[in-house]
């Protein structure tokens, strides 16, 4: 590749010149056909692909006309450095709606219309956003995020027309549109105390969900689907529920984002069996600083104690004594983990298990 192309390319993407960086490619991709075909198709078809057309899209961003700041946040393109981890259902069935994206054509023709709007309900922290971003990346569309905090205006009545501006800028070219909080601005009309200014928002939603067009697909995400308007909730093609990982799902979070831990993997589980990702995240965050600030293993940390857990199961078990040894077993024991679990954990057999534990408590009762 000629030098000169190659830094009118990274100069291009580093100053975020889109336009120019389009420019480069189609400059760049006829010279190395010949010697490196795959990447000129590659080159060629992210051309065409509308990544670059809808970053390049020069629409003007809808504001809030007292404040000025912006009424939405774009991401594009859509980074994902790790995919969500998801139940079977709710990951075949936004497999699926990536595939019906990429047979569209067929769909129309037969008279099918794509799945345009979703809606993700769910306690916090269990990859509703997450999903959005993933389903933006896979279909290569650019992300547009309502900011809650600046549409609900302070002033009655502005926060239907700017939530209409914001859905008229996302309706008027390819995109996936993620409405976050949903709650907040899809509630029930029989909230008496904010009657007039729900009524008309609600009225905006119902005609917005009814004329979607195919080309863009609409994403809200509630923690609280009971407060939603029952006419809104029945408008969207697909209702997702999202629950708190099951054992499997956080096992799998486990090797995809911890996989030094995997062989604790049965016990963390157990750890955090009941919580969402987000809180298992923090929690791993916070124990990985400990560890490293005490210069002890992370296994120990995250067990919130000072069970030397590593130095049981190693082999080397005379570097604690057998009174701590012990100690541990019992209050694994305490927390609920099955000996069988233990025994995994620690590498001691079962049989030594059960007897320290009997041991133990028979001293205790005593
Ligand atoms: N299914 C998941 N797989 C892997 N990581 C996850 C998953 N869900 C959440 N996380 C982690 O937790 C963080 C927060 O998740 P996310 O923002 O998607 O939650 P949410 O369901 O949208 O929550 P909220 O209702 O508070 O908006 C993510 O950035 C990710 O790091
Ligand atoms: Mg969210």
């Amino acid at each position: 590749m000629e030098l000169k192309l190659s830094q009118l390319l990274i100069d291009s993407a580093l100053t975020g010149n889109i336009r120019s960086v389009e420019m480069a490619l189609k400059k760049i991709a006829p010279k190395i056909k010949s010697d490196d075909p795959e990447l000129y198709h590659f080159i060629n078809s992210r051309l065409q692909s509308n990544l670059l057309r809808s970053k390049d899209n020069s629409k003007i961003l809808p504001v809030d006309t007292d404040s000025r700041l912006q009424l939405v946040r774009v991401e594009n393109p859509v980074i994902m450095p790790s995919t969500p981890i998801l139940s079977e259902n709710i990951e075949s069935k936004l497999f699926q709606v990536v595939k019906e994206r990429s047979l569209i054509e067929k769909l129309l023709e037969l008279g099918l219309t794509p799945t345009k709007t979703i809606l993700f309900e769910g306690p916090p922290g269990i990859g509703k956003t997450m999903s959005a971003r993933w389903l933006a990346n896979k279909l290569e569309l650019p992300l547009i995020v309502l900011d809650l905090a600046t549409v609900i205006s302070s002033y009655l009545g502005k926060t239907g027309s700017n939530i209409r501006a914001v859905l008229d800028y996302a309706s008027s070219f390819p995109c996936v549109m993620l409405l976050d909080e949903f709650d907040a601005i899809a509630k029930r009309r029989d909230d008496e105390r904010e009657l007039g200014e729900l009524k008309r928002l609600v009225t905006v939603l119902l005609q917005t969900l009814d004329d979607w067009p195919e080309s863009s697909i609409l994403i809200a995400a509630t923690n609280h689907s009971e407060l939603l308007d029952p006419a809104i909730w029945r408008r969207f093609d697909l209702q997702l529920k999202f629950s708190n990982p099951t054992p499997q799902m956080i096992e799998a979070y486990i090797e995809q984002q911890h996989s030094d831990l995997k062989k604790h993997k049965k016990l963390l589980c157990d750890l955090f069996s009941g919580k969402s990702f987000s809180d298992i995240e923090r929690t791993f965050n916070l124990a990985r600083k400990e560890a490293f600030i005490k210069d002890q293993a992370l296994i120990n940390i995250l067990l919130g104690r000072n069970e030397n857990l590593e130095s049981v199961s190693n082999t080397s078990q005379q570097q604690i004594s057998k009174t701590e040894r012990n100690e541990i077993v019992l209050k694994l024991y305490r927390k609920g983990l099955s000996q069988r679990k233990i025994a995994e954990e620690t590498g001691l057999s079962r049989p030594t298990i059960k007897k320290i534990i009997t041991t133990l408590q028979t001293i205790e009762s005593n």
